[in-house]
């Protein structure tokens, strides 16, 4: 394939040309899409029409796919799609929006948050694929934000204090904070709490970057409203617009993105509308701090 990538703003996000991504790719394929996750840590690729097997397959390509289990509240026999793909519509399973108070819509709310998907995990997610099958006309955009450009822009003081700063971060502090506070004892256990380090190292650049989250609840060693207030703090920086990219969707739009170096959201929308959006999330090779058993 003759691969090629336009940046999109001054500080990162690409679109891709020259990928089907339904076709196999070559190895210097995989490996040029790798380098253009390392540089531009967002890769949008447009009129990539695929099933859910072959975005799996075109997923696999980055590594191991992340099971679903365990960040969301949907049960099992809920699920409209398997459960190697993440449902980002709003949907039931009957392809139906979901009703306005609606438990699992009221859940997924929480991805208006800046966010960075799995941190929540102890072994976060690397790349996210997100494939726009039924696209809204309204809002509903998908907005990121370079964690590496937001490290790169805090003075010296604030990056050394920083340095090895662990975060607690769980599902129940992301929805906490829009008052979705009701979990069984069972969600409970299925979230509690996992450690992050604060700032991460790409492992191929060598390139810091902040790793923020709605999914934060705390520091560890810190009073918690202090912990909060900082974290807010440093994501009001971390997402000044001069460090965003807004995607519009078009339909059959697929976008790749780099968890462990860059924010997203979506944007509302309306949600009587069908939106079908759904992802693949490639697992990330370790924990970046250790857990406490
Ligand atoms: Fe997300």
């Amino acid at each position: 394939m003759s691969i090629a990538i336009r940046q999109l703003t001054p500080v990162f996000a690409g679109e891709v040309s020259g990928v089907d991504v339904t076709q196999k790719l070559t190895r210097d394929d995989v490996a040029e899409i790798e380098a253009g996750m390392d540089r531009y840590a967002v890769l949008v690729f447009h009129d990539q029409q695929l099933t859910d097997p072959q975005q799996q397959t075109f997923s696999r390509n980055f590594g191991e796919l992340e099971h679903t289990a365990g960040g969301n509240i949907t049960k099992a026999q809920d699920r409209r799609l398997d459960p190697y793909m993440a449902d980002v519509s709003n949907l039931d399973k009957d392809h139906k929006p979901l009703a306005r108070n609606d438990r699992k819509r009221m859940f997924n709310l929480g991805n208006r948050l800046w966010h960075s998907d799995s941190s929540f995990r102890a072994v976060p997610a690397k790349y996210s694929l997100l494939s726009g099958r039924i696209v809204v006309d309204q809002g509903g955009n998908t907005e990121f934000a370079d964690m590496r450009a937001a490290y790169d822009g805090l003075d010296d003081a604030t990056k050394a204090e920083i340095e090895d700063l662990i975060c607690e971060h769980s599902l129940i502090y992301s929805r906490g904070t829009l008052g979705f506070t009701e979990f069984t004892a069972e969600e409970r256990t299925m979230m509690r709490p996992v450690r992050q380090r604060l700032v991460r190292t790409h492992p191929v650049t060598g390139r810091k970057s902040l790793y923020l989250s709605s999914h934060i609840g705390t520091i560890v060693g810190w009073p918690v409203p202090e912990a909060r207030a900082f974290i807010r703090d440093l994501t009001e920086h971390a997402t000044q617009s001069q460090f965003t990219y807004s995607h519009k969707w078009r339909q059959w739009d697929l976008v790749m993105w780099d968890n462990r170096q860059l924010l997203h959201r979506v944007t509302r929308f309306d949600d009587t509308q069908v939106r079908d959006m759904r992802r693949t999330t490639i697992a990330g090779d370790g924990l970046t701090v250790a857990q406490v058993a």
